[in-house]
């Protein structure tokens, strides 16, 4: 049988990947640092260890096939934590001879970047974050054609913004206000911007890792996820609730205002960009490669997402199946 282990467990991308690795029949290594933060399904086994902790996570890992990297350290300080993490997980691939996985972002087509991202579309490190994310992966692909010691095989699987649970910018900012009856533009309306389902994510990661072997030893693939305007993301929240909403824009200005105050707000700001430029990743490699992508249908998309933002009045009455029954 398969194994994986997934760093980052208590995250976004890493609890998704743990749910669809479980669904699929591998084994599965979860690591963590504290108490998982939701149930988990039964027979995966849980690592509580800091990811720089190479010791501890080379033993539990001993013998799996595929490391999945959902590791994100404080987005204010990437330039400091994510070198370390990237070493660490690099030696680990190394020490187990696991081909190591990544969700990488569109940052690093830099502030103006196209409004098609292809697999041949070029990096550019016009800002900090991009400069870091580019750095990743190139230690990555550098890390799988070393020569003289033996290579760790990478995969990095590219998508946009995560949906599908919190700390996104659907429950930070554009839903945050339906129970007013408003939905929050974080641009203008009609640009296309790319977004990922997490759990259809999570089945792209195991469909990738499953064939794993018929890749180069670094690939990196896009996965084009769904690409909304944000009036087309308002349109399927109307549908869902069964009524209009009212268009509000995010206060960007007020949230310039409170950079200087704030090294996350300031972050923040930094990724403006993104709402203010068309984009949608192409993914005709990652289909050629795996025939049919999962591809949840928006609607049903919406009704979990509305699901998670509590507090809302005139959500549908039928019950919304969670994550956890849907990886089962
Ligand atoms: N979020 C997006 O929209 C998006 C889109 C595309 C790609 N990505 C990429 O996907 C990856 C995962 O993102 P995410 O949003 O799923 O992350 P996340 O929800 O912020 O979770 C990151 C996890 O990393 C853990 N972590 C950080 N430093 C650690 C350390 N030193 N030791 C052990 N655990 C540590 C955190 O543990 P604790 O829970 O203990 O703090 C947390 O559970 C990142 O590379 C990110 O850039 C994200």
């Amino acid at each position: 049988m398969a194994s994986v282990m997934v760093l980052g467990t208590n995250g976004r991308l890493g609890r998704a990947a743990v749910l669809a690795f479980a669904a699929a029949g591998w084994t599965v290594t979860a690591q963590l640092r504290r108490a998982p933060r939701a149930a988990l399904p039964p027979g995966v086994r849980l690592v509580e260890a800091d990811a720089l902790d190479l010791p501890a996570l080379a033993r539990a890992g001993r013998g799996v096939d595929v490391i999945v990297n959902a590791l994100s350290p404080d987005y204010t300080r990437w330039a400091t934590l994510l070198p370390p993490i990237t070493a660490a997980t690099l030696a680990l691939a190394r020490a187990t001879g696991a081909t190591l996985m990544l969700p990488g972002n569109v940052y690093n087509y830099g502030n103006r970047l196209p409004a098609v991202l292809q697999a041949d579309t070029p990096f550019v490190a016009s800002h900090p974050k991009a400069a870091q994310r580019i750095a990743l992966e190139a230690a990555l692909a550098e890390a799988a054609l070393a020569h003289g010691a033996p290579g760790a095989r990478s995969i990095v699987i590219r998508a946009g913004d995560f949906l599908g649970d919190s700390g996104t910018w659907l429950d930070l900012a554009m839903g945050k206000r339906l129970a007013q009856g408003k939905f929050v533009q974080m641009g203008p309306a009609d640009l296309p911007h790319a977004w990922a389902w997490l759990p259809d994510l999570a089945r792209v990661f195991v469909a990738v890792a499953e064939r794993r072997g018929g890749l180069a030893p670094h690939a990196s693939l896009n996965c084009a996820g769904i690409t909304l305007t944000g009036a087309e993301l308002q349109a399927a929240f109307e549908a869902a609730l069964g009524r209009p909403l009212k268009r509000s824009a995010f206060p960007w200005p007020l949230l310039r205002l409170a950079t200087p105050f704030s090294p996350m707000l300031r972050s923040l700001f930094e990724m403006r960009y993104l709402w203010q430029r068309p984009h949608r990743l192409d993914d005709a490699p990652l289909r050629a490669l795996l025939g049919t992508l999962p591809a949840t249908p928006l609607a049903e998309v919406v009704q979990h997402c509305l699901a998670g933002l509590t507090g809302l009045p005139g959500l549908p009455a039928t019950p919304i199946r969670t994550e956890t029954r849907r990886a089962s």
